[in-house]
């Protein structure tokens, strides 16, 4: 069955982990998609990983003109945007002793900002039937120690979520968020500076999600293909958690 047959999506960081799996479903699912990051050798390889009816367009979410940039190319080449996935993120682990001010910027100009701007900016794209899928985290509702700027990204995401379901019903447009738990991406190894240190952060997660693993990209994409399809067509402003019961019990 294709969910998304003719549909054109926009996957920001679509180049690794999570994204990357969503971009494939997507595709697979009868989808054409552009897929962002800042990293344009990741990009290159991931419209070759994805095979066909995928553009790579390089940019940063935080740079307000980068996001000028990419719609601009979308409206150009296609004209709309149906399904919009706002998944860029990073998380720096630091206490709040460790913080400083780079850091805090850092987090919140790519994980706030930048999705708060590329919503904004798809909107002028979007029509009635328009899906978005914002990418959160379970951490939005949880205490993990130095991840407290990053959790803060994510609870600000989830709060997006709701009043954008009020401010875009007129338009036909559903919000919901995301929220993946541990999932085994590139992401875990940006937060250790060895094998072993990565290895480590995977087992102390996988010991506390109530199904025993840490979960995989393509679990997460299953349940983005949901909420960015017709499938969901009911669902309005919800936390869909993808996280082997992490939060929920
Ligand atoms: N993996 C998990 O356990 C987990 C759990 C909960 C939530 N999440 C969320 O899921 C999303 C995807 O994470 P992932 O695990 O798939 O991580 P990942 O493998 O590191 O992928 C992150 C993607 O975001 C892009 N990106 C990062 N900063 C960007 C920026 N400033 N502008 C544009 N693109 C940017 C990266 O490309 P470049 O680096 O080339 O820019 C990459 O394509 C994130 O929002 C993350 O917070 C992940």
């Amino acid at each position: 069955m294709s969910y998304l047959k003719n549909k054109v999506a926009v996957i920001t960081g679509g180049s690794s982990g999570i994204g990357l799996a969503i971009a494939q479903r997507y595709v697979a699912e009868g989808a054409f998609v552009y897929i962002t990051g800042r990293r344009q050798a990741e990009l290159d390889k991931a419209v070759a990983l994805i095979g066909s009816n995928a553009n790579a367009v390089q940019g940063d979410v935080s740079k307000l003109e980068d996001l000028d940039r990419l719609y601009a190319q979308v409206k150009k080449e296609k004209g709309r945007v149906d399904v919009l996935v706002a998944n860029s993120g990073i998380v720096d682990p630091k206490t709040i002793d460790d913080s400083d001010e780079a850091h805090y910027d850092k987090t919140f100009d790519i994980n706030t900002k930048g999705l708060y701007f590329t919503v904004q900016k798809a909107l002028p794209l979007m029509g009635r039937g328009g899906s978005i899928v914002l990418v959160a985290s379970v951490a939005s509702t949880k205490a993990i120690p130095g991840y407290g700027t990053y959790s803060a990204t994510k609870a600000a995401i989830r709060s997006f979520s709701r009043t954008w379901t009020l401010e875009l019903k007129e338009r036909g447009i559903r919000v919901n968020t995301l929220s993946p738990g541990p999932i085994d991406t590139p992401i875990m190894d940006s937060q250790a500076t060895t094998k072993e240190g990565a290895d480590q952060i995977r087992a102390s997660f996988a010991a506390v999600i109530p199904l025993g693993r840490m979960g995989r990209s393509e679990e997460v994409a299953a349940a983005a293909l949901f909420l960015g399809s017709e499938e969901s067509s009911f669902i309005a402003g919800i936390d869909l958690a993808v996280d082997g019961g992490m939060a929920q019990v």
